[in-house]
């Protein structure tokens, strides 16, 4: 089996039990992080939100969590594709206006220069390689169009984790042991905890996310490099979740201090963070 077919799978089998619009990325907080995210993008490069969201095509748009972060923007035009038919019928049943297609990102039925804005969500780790959709988003953006990508798992962050579990020293303060088992759990045997959870086969859930599965995620610096490589002129990485979050979700006000401090260091305190996302300008 393929890692397409994998995905089939597991995203029809998701997208039927109803169960896919549970996962964290969308609860309330991860909403407005990623909408804060694209305010404050749009602010750096002095871009009105009109002159990049003319026109959007979104990568893996399964039931349309991107759809949801930019309609208040009031989108000209939206092309959502995916491989999965059972998640794009979730997606229709939500949004019935726009524009769905049964596509795979590696080979976009679009021609060049078509769209101002490319999106993709949760979705690089899902391919065996990133490569060719950055290709294939370049080729069809037009000049000074958006490639974001979010939500992609940080390998340095699981590297960070994998040496701190193995360090045999004591600590003075560690409130994070429980939390650090867990990720490290999840990480070794995400394919297992899904099992538990829904009943999937633990194989082909992971198989249908090799970049977490083979690589525990993604490099940073690959992932610059790559876009820089194929043509992107500009890259601006901004790194989400840190480590221990979750568990500070009850002080909302404690929880962004420590996310605004973390981030003001940098490609310093970036192992902290379990996810990055990037803009790439053409
Ligand atoms: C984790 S889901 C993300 C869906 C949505 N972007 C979100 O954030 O909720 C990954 C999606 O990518 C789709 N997918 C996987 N490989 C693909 C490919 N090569 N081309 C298009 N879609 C793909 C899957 O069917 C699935 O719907």
């Amino acid at each position: 089996m393929d890692t397409i077919e994998a995905n089939q799978i597991i995203h029809g089998q998701l997208a039927r039990m109803g169960e896919y619009d549970k996962s964290p990325h969308f609860y309330p907080e991860n909403i407005e992080f990623v909408k804060s995210l694209f305010t404050n993008f749009f602010d750096k490069l002095l871009l009105g939100p009109q002159s990049v969201l003319s026109d959007c095509l979104d990568l893996g748009c399964g039931t349309g969590f991107m759809y949801h972060i930019l309609q208040c923007h009031d989108l000209d035009n939206y092309v959502g594709i995916d491989i999965t038919e059972d998640m794009l019928s979730v997606c229709r049943q939500k949004y019935p206006k726009i524009s769905l297609e049964i596509a795979n990102a590696e080979d976009l039925p679009f021609s060049e220069h078509s769209f101002s804005i490319v999106t993709s969500y949760s979705f690089l780790d899902h391919l065996d390689s990133p490569v060719k959709v950055i290709e294939e988003a370049y080729r069809v953006l037009k000049e000074g169009g958006v490639f974001y990508s979010g939500l992609i798992p940080n390998a340095e962050f699981s590297f960070n984790l994998l040496s701190a579990s193995n360090s045999s020293g004591q600590y003075l303060w560690n409130s994070y042991e429980h939390q650090l088992t867990r990720e490290i759990k999840a990480m070794y045997n995400n394919g297992a905890v899904y099992a538990e959870m829904y009943g999937f086969d633990a194989n082909i859930l992971q198989q249908a996310e090799p970049q977490k599965t083979q690589h525990h995620g993604l490099m940073i610096d690959d992932t610059i490099n790559q876009l820089k490589e194929v043509g992107f002129k500009r890259v601006l990485i901004c790194p989400n979740w840190f480590f221990g979050q979750g568990l500070l979700k009850t002080n909302l006000e404690q929880m962004k201090v420590v996310d605004n401090f973390l981030k003001s260091l940098g490609p310093v305190s970036r192992a902290l963070f379990k996810y990055y996302d990037f803009f790439a300008v053409k």
